[in-house]
């Protein structure tokens, strides 16, 4: 009798010596996946401004990564309020120095909803989430980038914006958007330097999706993908750091599905 393989699991990133003092902006850091990602590139020798509005969970995430050798600080800002960006911009220039990289990963408001029940009000609400804050976040820190003539823009897509899923539709509607945001800015700041890439998951075992997902269910969603299981935190994290580096430097506007090989519906 043979017994099924034991799917993958992440592994340590590679090291990308590039990385090594830069600075980064990762909003959605103060859980999830922008955290795992904030580790990540602490880990690489990144100076990280993690972006939330919970400001406990943004002092633990930012607490974790000095003590394991890294340099974070933590900001509270709301990304849907371009105001708050700008203040945010302003205290990230003064303490960290210019900016190398933006990772716009906030937002998960993807509960389902059916479309005959989603209300103007939580519709644009979704939109404001997901996709008018990346596009709020990048234009507050792109200006810097040209003018560099170098940087790295990350955007946030979502399996649930590459096909019809269950998440509600402003949800799907938004993470489609995010992917022809990524790829029209891309061109557009590309012969300044600047490149933007967008990444799409599938189901991530982030504690929300851990919280909210009982264990059969996540069985199931694993079931779905070809590589047999639920994407980790540590998964995104991974192509973030590959996309951000200089590995990387000649992808831009691409959106990666990072969805263990769940790209069809
Ligand atoms: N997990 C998945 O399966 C999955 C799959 C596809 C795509 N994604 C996308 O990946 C991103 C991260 O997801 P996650 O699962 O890691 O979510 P999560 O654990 O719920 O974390 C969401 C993060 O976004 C921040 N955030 C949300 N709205 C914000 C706002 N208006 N201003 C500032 N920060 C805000 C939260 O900060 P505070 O709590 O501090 O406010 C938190 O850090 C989201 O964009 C989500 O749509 C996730």
């Amino acid at each position: 009798m043979t017994t099924a393989p034991t799917p993958p699991t992440p592994q340590p990133p590679a090291v990308y010596p590039d990385l090594a003092g830069k600075v980064a902006v990762v909003t959605g850091g103060s859980r999830g996946i922008g955290a795992e990602t904030g580790r990540a590139l602490a880990a690489q020798g990144v100076a990280v401004c993690l972006v939330g509005r919970d400001r406990a969970a943004l002092f633990s995430v930012a607490e974790s990564i000095g003590k394991a050798g890294g340099r974070a600080t933590g900001a509270v800002a709301d990304v849907t309020d371009a105001r708050a960006l700008e203040r945010l911009a302003e205290r990230v220039a003064r303490e960290l120095g210019p900016v190398d990289i933006v990772a716009a990963f906030a937002g998960g408001q993807g509960a389902p909803v059916p479309a005959l029940e989603l209300g103007e009000d939580r519709w644009r609400q979704v939109l404001d989430s997901e996709l008018t804050s990346a596009f709020l976040t990048l234009r507050t820190f792109l200006p810097g980038m040209v003018e560099q003539g170098r940087g790295s823009c990350l955007t946030m897509s979502s399996s649930a914006g590459r096909r019809p899923s269950g998440a509600n539709l402003a949800y799907g509607v938004a993470n489609a958007g995010l992917t022809m945001l990524t790829s029209q800015l891309a061109t557009e700041v590309g012969p300044h330097g600047v490149r933007v890439n967008c990444l799409a998951p599938s189901s991530v075992r982030t504690e929300r999706v851990a919280r909210q997902m009982p264990p059969e269910i996540q069985r199931q969603v694993a079931a779905q993908h070809p590589l047999g299981r639920l994407g980790e935190p540590a998964d995104v994290a991974s192509a973030a750091l590959f996309l951000a580096s200089d590995a990387a430097s000649w992808l831009t506007g691409l959106t990666i599905d990072v969805a263990g090989g769940r790209v069809t519906s």
